[in-house]
Formats: C-alpha cells, sequence, structure tokens
C-alpha cells in the first residue's frame, strides 16, 4: 500500500471506513467478529487510516475499533470526530463545537478507543453557534496536551476553513467525494489545495450504489439511512442505475470490480485525496484496496468524469443544510 500525506501526517493511500460496521447500513452490528476480523486483515495489508466517531452506533462504533486495534496501537492513524452530540445537553443530537463538549467527547473517545490520544480529530459539523475560531483553539489545546496530534474539518465551507487554518494548520477536509457526488470539485479542492491541506474522501463508493451490487430499496431494512435517502428512493434510484451501469461497463473494459473503479477514478484525482471505502467483509476489503495498483486509461477517466449527474440530493434537506458551512 502506497502512502501520502494528509497535511504533515503520514496514511495509507487509501484508509478504512468503519461507520457501517455499527450504524447506518442494513446488517450493521450483526457481525462483529467478522468487522474485527476487517480491520485487523486491513491493518496487516498496510492501511494505517481507521475512520470512525464519537456519533457511529453512537459509541458502540468506537468501542468496536477500540477493540480491533488492541495490541496494534501504533500501527494505526486513527481518526474520529465530535460535534454531534452536545454533552452538556444529556448527550442530544444537536451540533455542538464548543470548547467544553469538545473536552468532554474526547476524553469519551478516548476511553472507547482505548488509547490516550487520537491521530486525525475532526469536526463532524460546522456549528454556527460556535465560532469556528473557538472550536479550532480548543483543538490546539489538546493538541499541546498531547491528546489530539491533528485537526480535521468535515463537511466545512470554504470562507470556514480558511478562518480555522489561520487558527491552527487543519491536516484534512473530510467530505463525501465519489463519481456521483463531485461536489469538493466546486470551490473545496482549491482551497485545500491552496492551503497544503489533505483531503479525506467519504462514501467513495456512493455508499455502495457505485459498486453496482444496490438495484432496489428493497434491499435495505427500515432502519438503512439510504431506505429514505432521495438518490436510492423511487424515480431517482431508477434513474440513477444508469450511472451504476456505466461504471460496470468501464470496470469491465478496465478489467476490474466497479468498485475499484470507482476507487482508482478518485485516486487518479491526486495525491491529497485519501478514500477511506467502508465494508464489513475481509473479501470487500481485499478488493477495494487493490485499487491502489489500478491505474485507469485516460479514455476510461475521460468514461467516468462524463457520467450523467444523478438525481436526487445526497442527503436528506434536514442534512442538506448542515454541509458547507
Ligand atoms: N464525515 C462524515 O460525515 C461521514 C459520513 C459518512 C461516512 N463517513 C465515513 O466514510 C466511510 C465510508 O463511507 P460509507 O461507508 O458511508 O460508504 P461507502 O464506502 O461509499 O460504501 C459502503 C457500502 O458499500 C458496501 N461495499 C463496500 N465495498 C464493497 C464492494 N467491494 N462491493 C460491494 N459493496 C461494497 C458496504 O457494504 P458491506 O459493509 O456490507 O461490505 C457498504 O454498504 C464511513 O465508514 C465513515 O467512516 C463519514
Amino acid at each position: 500500500m502506497r502512502r501520502v500525506r494528509l497535511g504533515t501526517l503520514d496514511v495509507s493511500r487509501i484508509g478504512l471506513g468503519a461507520m457501517g460496521m455499527s450504524a447506518a447500513y442494513t446488517g450493521a452490528g450483526t457481525d462483529d467478529a467478522e468487522s474485527i476480523r476487517t480491520i485487523r486483515r486491513a491493518i496487516d495489508l498496510g492501511i494505517t487510516l481507521i475512520d470512525t466517531a464519537e456519533t457511529y452506533g453512537p459509541f458502540t462504533n468506537e468501542q468496536l475499533v477500540g477493540r480491533a486495534i488492541k495490541g496494534h496501537r501504533d500501527e494505526v492513524v486513527l481518526a474520529t470526530k465530535f460535534g454531534r452530540l452536545s454533552h452538556s445537553r444529556g448527550g442530544t443530537r444537536v451540533l455542538d463545537s464548543s470548547a467544553a463538549n469538545i473536552r468532554t467527547a474526547l476524553e469519551g473517545s478516548l476511553d472507547r478507543l482505548g488509547t490516550d490520544h487520537v491521530d486525525l480529530y475532526f469536526q463532524h459539523r460546522v456549528d454556527p453557534g460556535t465560532p469556528i475560531e473557538e472550536t479550532v483553539g480548543a483543538l490546539a489545546d489538546l493538541v499541546a496536551e498531547g491528546k489530539v496530534r491533528h485537526i480535521g474539518l468535515s463537511e466545512a465551507g470554504p470562507a470556514t476553513i480558511r478562518r480555522a487554518h489561520t487558527v491552527h494548520p487543519i491536516a484534512a477536509i473530510q467530505s463525501e467525494y465519489s463519481l456521483w457526488t463531485r461536489d469538493p470539485e466546486d470551490g473545496i479542492l482549491s482551497v485545500t489545495r491552496e492551503l497544503g491541506i489533505g483531503f479525506v474522501a467519504y462514501s467513495p463508493l456512493g455508499h455502495g450504489f457505485l459498486t453496482g451490487q444496490i438495484r432496489s430499496t428493497e434491499q435495505f431494512d427500515s432502519t438503512d439511512w439510504r431506505s429514505s435517502n432521495p438518490r436510492f428512493t423511487g424515480h431517482n434510484l431508477r434513474h440513477n442505475l444508469r450511472i451504476a451501469d456505466e461504471v460496470a461497463a468501464v470496470a469491465a473494459d478496465a478489467g476490474t470490480t466497479p468498485a475499484q473503479t470507482a476507487l482508482a477514478w478518485l485516486l487518479a484525482k491526486g495525491d491529497d485525496i485519501v478514500p477511506i471505502p467502508g465494508t464489513k467483509r475481509v473479501s470487500r476489503l481485499e478488493e477495494n484496496l487493490a485499487a491502489d495498483r489500478i491505474e485507469l486509461t485516460s479514455e476510461q477517466l475521460h468514461r467516468l468524469d462524463q457520467l450523467p449527474p444523478p438525481a436526487g440530493a445526497h442527503h436528506e434537506d434536514a442534512d442538506m443544510r448542515l454541509l458547507r458551512r
């Protein structure tokens, strides 16, 4: 596995997203033993970056990651996130990036992860109630104390990224980026590149859609995040299947799987982009990581760049309003 840098932080070219092991998707939490095998296999294969968050579960995903990395802490670049739960308001699901909440959240994360520091600590969503300078100032104090090594922001807008970076260097922005969610190309990547900030691409497989394995909403149980997502429902899903079919056609041409093609396209976008595909299965992990050795031709990349735009927003309305602030 190749290595790249997020700011000054050395990470594997591809990371592993742990969310779906415990939350969001059908089958989450049903096979923790296979999830732990997946994380350990990832470490064996040279993955360093493992991504979780306080809110996945909540809490259970960090506990799972903590169990999986026990005895391997030094081989892992551990990324987690705060700010979608407010501890001063009884742990309710509201945005809170106040200094006091960050400190409480971090202590909980360290405990669940079984470590004394987080390598990359992300604000999960920008909190309009707390100036970003206060948030990053609090994080800088935690860096000085050795409890946090690098700071990241998830789904922040360009102006917020600039303001944050003046308080303390930001190592990475984490936002959704994939063949069917190209929003970061509109003003985010130009800012991160100008400031020397890395980019972590979440949901790089389009929440599984780009792999071609999802053909119907019927495949999801009622708690699955995708069962009410605009892109995965009704006419939109039927329209969007054309995208998955074209990815599969390019993959056949390249002699790869669709998942590998989706990841190889992201890798070709630049060394500053680190995808964190999520899977709770060893076999799919191995498939996804092999994308590190795949180079698509310029014609294949062009076909992928020309995919039709998806129907439907990539989040429901309330969640869309939390992006790019
Ligand atoms: N910052 C944020 O706000 C934010 C938001 C969402 C996600 N994330 C992070 O990004 C990570 C990845 O995103 P994601 O999990 O949402 O989406 P993703 O990586 O785009 O897709 C994950 C889905 O694809 C399936 N899958 C994985 N590899 C596959 C393959 N080779 N063939 C067929 N299906 C495959 C997985 O199922 P199985 O697990 O059953 O294999 C899972 O349902 C998360 O784990 C999380 O750490 C961050």
